[in-house]
């Protein structure tokens, strides 16, 4: 969908999902993240960059789940995460929009649990690519969580934590054949609508990931 159609139907509250492609499965059990090798970080860092073409190719699950490890998932026994965390309050969900449905990344199971069974890639955000690209991350921030955060901190913090997820993933992306961008142009009313979102739930910013086009 275009941009313009997209903005036109955010401005009337009508952003709204596609049928889901192929069965949406409740609960997808992932495999344990590989945590060994790829690029050494310096070469990493040296091939970050924001790209807007992908493939529509879908990742292979074992891929996903390195994906999803290295954004923020467990990497010590204490339930340390690879991203920071004001108080290690962990407040930010990663929510996983699929063809096949959009999912909670559940870290410490390593498990995506189903929150929605539709096709909700086009709904986050309002450039055309993020409809066909292989997913898009949503980065909601639950503030029930950062109770022991003072108020007016909370939103800021939370915008903290949730950009040093994205940057494992452009890393990660770097490191994997991937391309990423981080994006903050999106309607939160129509993707916390298509998540189904609680009003302690704020929808902070979104992250496109997929194989490079052509
Ligand atoms: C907070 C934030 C919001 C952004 N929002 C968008 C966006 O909505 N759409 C987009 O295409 N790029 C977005 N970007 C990506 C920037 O445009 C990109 O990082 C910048 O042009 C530098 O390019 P580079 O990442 O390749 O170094 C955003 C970046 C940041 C940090």
């Amino acid at each position: 969908m275009s941009t313009l159609a997209k903005m036109a139907l955010g401005a009337m509250g009508r952003l709204r999902p596609k049928p889901a492609q192929g069965d949406a499965v409740q609960r997808i059990a992932l495999p344990a993240p590989e945590k060994a090798g790829g690029m050494p970080l310096m070469q990493a860092i040296a091939a970050r960059h924001s790209a807007r073409e992908f493939s529509s190719k879908q990742l292979p699950l074992p891929m996903l789940s390195n994906l999803l490890w290295a954004a923020d998932g467990v990497n010590r026994p204490d339930g340390g995460r690879t991203a920071p965390s004001a108080i290690n309050a962990q407040e930010i969900d990663i929510y996983v929009a699929l063809p096949s449905g959009a999912y909670l990344y559940e870290a410490a199971a390593n498990a995506l649990q189903l929150v929605a069974g539709s096709d909700i890639r086009r709904v986050t955000g309002y450039q055309d690519f993020v409809d066909e690209a292989a997913l898009d991350l949503v980065y909601v921030a639950d503030h029930g969580r950062m109770k022991l955060v003072p108020a007016a901190s909370r939103e800021s913090y939370a915008s903290v934590a949730a950009g040093a997820i994205t940057q494992n993933v452009y890393l990660f992306a770097a490191s994997n054949g991937l391309v990423t961008v981080i994006r903050a142009w999106i309607d939160r009313d129509a993707i916390a609508n298509a998540l189904g979102l609680t009003h302690d739930q704020q929808v902070l910013l979104s992250q496109t990931v997929g194989f490079p086009k052509g």
